[in-house]
């Protein structure tokens, strides 16, 4: 996820592009540039880091020039460093472009491109796009960028600038989101809204494949075929703030929104049908795997829980047996690492300090490392031997949701990726798992879409004092993770049993009223959950559960179900963690408190 902006008009371009990116910053933040065109010629200023960063050095050498584009970029392929910052040129710098997105063929247009005498200088799939336009240009720019974009697959929004046309902006999107502001003799592109609302309230809300053509004349909006598309005019009515979150009343629910998109980028590339399973920056061979005798999954809090299902799907699709440990204890039992065994670190940030402290120590006693994490250049993706990036996008909110899907994603994939370097599934089986991911996107929609019974219960029991969570199997390991987050949102105090351990204890705490919250997606378990939740129901407790559509059976014990699309038992859990996300939620909301930053807790826990 990056920002983008353009601008054309008679002020100082650079100003006005970094006013617009800072209000984009939360789309990515760790590097920004912007490219002016000024007297014919294109001027790049970027660098790495903060939007800070690139203020200072232009206050030291202000660029001049009323036309250009910006980018803040979260990144994605590279490193975040000066070199693979936005905007990127062709080898002669005639054009730039800025994009947000992810160009998936971008290696064998690299390949193409290179056969045909360009050069790259970094490692971002952007680079081509500036190249692949330089190449197909023969006198008009909006043709260029056409037939750059029938070879481009996946997913942009683009702004683009020539020398050749020094007085034109050219832009398109397909499936990454992109505006154009309207403005008194100027006009300007963003990634989002709020990027414009200083400056102008009416805005061109961008479909897939329209075209921008941006002239100081004028906007004109055409299709692939340059065909003029007749468009209304959107008038914003809201404030810049309720904008930076896409209309959202805060950023916990629009990145529980931003689930389906996060799992299919996470994704992308990696599980196709019929494909083998690619993993970019991962050279774990079947070499390294007949050396290693142990596996040890280790996190802290919800990529922890991403952890549990991590060792659960190891287990079962490669035959390999995991441990599983939270870093803060890993780091001080003096595991029994060696250069047999295989280290895997989850964490969002890439920064969590016993997490990182246990990929160090790990490493010092010849561990080969893995790391799963969704912040490209952060230290354990720098530090690990191997690299399984999330595609989650920042996230914003203190509380974990988008990350946490996309890492129960990534476990998927890399059990998948062990298992068939183990031999140990058949290429059906793993097709027939593939195929069942690939539908996620749109399940998870669906659970989204039904959350007014969520929103229900959540107003009658938001005052409760205690919660409980009941699961077993892979029930059990997304129960502990929604408690965490009914704990972080809702100050609630609740707790996560594995079903059977009921009669060892927990059951004496459950009286008239106790809230009881339980899944039953593991079909072998399903009964044996049945009857705990009736062992719980009949002492007065008020059970939700989260069941396949269809299993009405269960309604008969409990006071509401919440109905999730079938799926593989084994990938249920990132469906039915979503209405446990959206109760701790809803539950928040009303009792009136800030969502997005829970108190006493920090995004990134960089002490111990
Ligand atoms: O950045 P990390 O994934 O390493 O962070 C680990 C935990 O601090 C984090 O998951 C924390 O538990 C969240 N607040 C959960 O919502």
């Amino acid at each position: 996820m990056c920002g983008i902006v353009g601008f054309l008009g008679k002020r100082n371009a650079s100003e006005v592009l970094v006013e617009g990116l800072s209000k984009l910053e939360y789309r990515g933040y760790d590097s920004a540039g912007v490219a002016i065109l000024n007297h014919g010629d294109i001027n790049v200023k970027k660098c790495k880091g903060r939007l800070r960063n690139l203020e200072e050095k232009l206050n030291v050498e202000p660029l001049e020039g009323n036309l250009g584009i910006g980018h803040t970029r979260w990144a994605t392929h590279g490193e975040p460093s000066d070199v693979n910052s936005h905007p990127h040129c062709n080898g002669n710098e005639t054009v730039s472009v800025v994009h947000n997105g992810i160009i998936e063929n971008y290696l064998s247009i690299k390949e193409w491109l290179t056969s045909k005498g360009y050069e790259f200088l970094s490692d971002t799939d952007t680079e081509v796009i500036p190249n692949l336009v330089d190449y197909y240009y023969e006198g008009d720019l909006i043709d260029a960028v056409i037939k750059a974009t029938r070879k481009m697959e996946g997913s942009y929004a683009i702004g683009v600038i020539s020398e050749k046309e020094p007085d034109k902006i050219v832009a398109v999107r397909k499936d990454s989101p992109l505006i154009v502001g309207v403005g008194e003799d100027e006009y300007f592109i963003a990634s989002d809204i709020p990027a414009v609302l200083n400056h102008t309230r009416n805005v061109y809300l961008l479909e897939d494949k329209e075209f921008v053509i941006m002239t100081r004349q004028g906007i004109k909006l055409v299709n692939e075929e340059k065909e003029e598309i007749k468009k209304e005019i959107y008038k914003v009515t809201w404030n810049a703030d309720a904008a930076e979150k896409g209309g959202f009343e805060d950023f916990t629910i629009k990145e529980i929104h931003e689930q389906p998109k996060a799992v299919k980028d996470t994704m992308t590339s990696r599980i196709v049908e019929g494909e083998k399973i690619k993993l970019d920056k991962i050279s774990l061979t079947k070499e390294h795997l007949d050396n290693i005798d142990k596996v040890y999954i280790v996190a802290c809090g919800t990529a922890y829980h991403a952890g549990v299902v991590g060792k659960y799907v190891i287990e079962k699709l490669a035959g390999i047996p995991v441990e599983i440990d939270v870093a803060s204890e890993f780091r001080y039992r003096e595991p029994l690492m060696n250069d047999r065994t295989l280290l895997i670190v989850v964490s969002q940030s890439g920064e969590t300090a016993d997490t990182l402290a246990v990929l160090r120590d790990g490493k010092k006693k010849g561990c080969r490392v893995l790391a799963v994490t969704n912040v490209v250049g952060s230290s354990v993706s720098r530090e690990a031997h191997d690299v399984l990036y999330t595609w989650a996008g920042p996230e914003i909110a203190v509380a974990s949701t988008k990350a946490y899907v996309t890492q129960l994603i990534a476990m998927y994939t890399l059990a998948l990726h062990l298992a068939s370097l183990k031999e140990k599934l058949t290429v059906e089986d793993i097709e027939e798992i593939k195929k069942e991911m690939l539908e996620l996107p749109k399940k998870i929609e669906k659970v989204i879409e039904n959350k007014e019974e969520i929103q229900k219960f959540a107003s009658k029991h938001y005052m409760e004092r205690d919660m409980f969570f009941l699961g077993r199997g892979l029930d059990y390991a997304i129960a502990m993770e929604a408690s965490l987050k009914l704990k972080e949102l809702t100050y609630i105090h609740s707790e996560a049993y594995p079903g059977g351990e009921l009669k060892h204890g927990p059951i004496a705490l459950i009286e008239k009223g106790t809230v009881v919250i339980s899944s039953l997606t593991q079909t072998a378990l399903r009964d044996k959950m049945v009857s705990n939740i009736q062992e719980v129901a009949t002492r007065g407790a008020r059970v939700m559960a989260i069941a396949y559509e269809g299993d009405t059976e269960v309604e008969k014990s409990v006071e509401a179900v919440i109905y999730i699309p079938r799926t593989l038992d084994l990938l249920a859990p990132v469906l039915a963690i979503i209405p446990m996300q959206l109760l701790a939620y809803y539950t928040a909301v009303q009792k009136g408190l800030d969502v997005d930053k829970p108190r006493n807790l920090a995004k990134s826990v960089t002490v111990e």
